[in-house]
């Protein structure tokens, strides 16, 4: 019985303490964005208590929580809806059912979830490649890939790259009655990461250059050199992704060592001698002015740390690295940012870099948006703005095809 009145005390106070926390003023559906926040914040520290007690990693915790979100792949009247293999990796295929006279688009899915959690099983992503498949009449392709913590970087990225090459076959592209000329990769934070790097590393190899028509990243992740940029600052505590929970996550898919992510959070993380690599994430020279409001730039420290990370100087990890010449070769591209997002200014600086390349770029910033919105358009707590960059997205694709 105390240890009840111990427990539900405590609740209170945790609750009370993390309803304190200010949602931003105008962010849309307040108390929905506070709901998530606070459920997320909870797990993250029931994860960490569990971590600490040594019954599993922060990020297993999170994998078992989404995964009770996983759905069957349920056919209907238009679509044929099957999981199967590419290359021994899993896919969920969306097969419009519809005689066409046409070959159709397709459009490559990768899934979120900070590289250690997520599935094309999950009913969100089933959702948004259902209707994309639907709308579109395309044929729609989600891969899940290798996650960490059992496989890092850049096992993630290979098993994309395996996916995409096996599909882009042509017989296989003619099995599924696919035309080569109107192939679409997409994807959000994570998955949007993960477009990234596949998209450069394609139109880096000349056997797939200019086999993608365009690449759509939904608020993507795509450093790791600055981690005290205007958005890493405004919404360090959220709302939904903190930055902490974004940096102690995102490591676990680059290194075991716990040194790193310690840095990280300091932003004293870079080497000796990787100055030069500020040139192509310098926020205060590619953020449009209305993002920099009052800050003020500060150089990330380097040379704090004894052991050497490669994967921190690595273009696949970090596609803000690629230089403009590699920027110059990418596809039509469509970036969508949220405002209350840390990786706002990740989003925002690519687009300004591939737009001083010369990549034709639309983009879409909501103001009014959580990091995540697309994975709460759905039961049990849905946002009408998931549901509004669900629209955006699939009406872009459907305007280029
Ligand atoms: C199938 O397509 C038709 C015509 O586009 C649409 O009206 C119907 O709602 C679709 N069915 C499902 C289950 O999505
Ligand atoms: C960053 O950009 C600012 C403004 O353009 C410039 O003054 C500064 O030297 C740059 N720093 C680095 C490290 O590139
Ligand atoms: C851009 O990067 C590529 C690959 O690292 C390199 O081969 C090329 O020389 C670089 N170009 C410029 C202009 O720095």
């Amino acid at each position: 019985m105390r240890n009840k009145t111990l427990l539900f005390g405590l609740s209170c106070i945790l609750l009370a303490y993390y309803t304190y926390i200010p949602i931003p003023e105008n962010v849309e559906e307040p108390w929905k964005v506070r709901l998530i926040d606070i459920l997320t914040k909870i797990t993250m520290l029931t994860a960490t208590v569990f971590e600490y007690m040594g019954l599993m990693k922060i990020e297993d915790f999170f994998f078992i929580l989404l995964r009770t979100q996983n759905i069957e792949p349920i056919s209907d009247e238009n679509l044929t809806v099957i999981d199967t293999e590419f290359n021994n990796i899993p896919v969920r295929l969306y097969l419009p059912k519809r005689k066409s006279e046409r070959q159709r688009p397709a459009v490559i899915y990768i899934h979120g979830g900070a590289f250690v959690t997520g599935s094309f099983k999950m009913l969100s992503y089933d959702f948004v490649n259902r209707m994309t498949a639907s709308r579109l009449d395309a044929v729609v392709v989600a891969p899940d890939y290798r996650i960490a913590s059992q496989d890092l970087f850049p096992a993630a990225l290979e098993d994309c790259i395996f996916v995409i090459k096996f599909f882009l076959q042509d017989k296989v592209l003619e099995k599924y009655g696919v035309d080569p000329a109107h192939i679409f990769i997409s994807g959000d934070s994570s998955g949007g990461s993960l477009t990234g790097s596949v998209t450069q590393l394609l139109q880096d190899d000349p056997e797939y250059r200019n086999k993608i028509k365009a690449q759509v990243m939904i608020y993507p992740n795509l450093q790791v050199i600055d981690t005290w940029m205007p958005s890493y600052r405004e919404y360090e505590n959220g709302p939904f992704l903190s930055r902490e929970l974004a940096i102690k996550v995102f490591l676990r898919y680059l290194t075991e060592d716990e040194e790193l992510p310690k840095a990280v959070l300091r932003n004293e993380h870079m080497p000796e001698g990787s100055r030069d690599l500020f040139k192509f994430v310098n926020w205060s020279h590619f953020l449009p002015e209305k993002y920099k409001k009052n800050h003020v730039y500060r150089e990330p420290i380097l040379g704090k740390l004894d052991a050497s990370y490669p994967v921190l100087l690595d273009s696949r990890v970090s596609p803000l690295l690629a230089n403009d010449s590699q920027l110059q070769r990418l596809p039509l591209t469509y970036v969508i940012t949220c405002e209350h997002d840390i990786l706002r200014d990740d989003g925002l600086i690519y687009v300004t870099r591939l737009r001083n390349a010369g990549v034709p770029v639309t983009h879409d910033h909501i103001e009014n948006a959580i990091h995540g919105a697309i994975s709460f358009a759905t039961a049990p707590i849905s946002l009408h703005s998931g549901s509004r960059i669900i629209d955006k997205y699939i009406s872009w694709l459907q305007e280029n095809l």
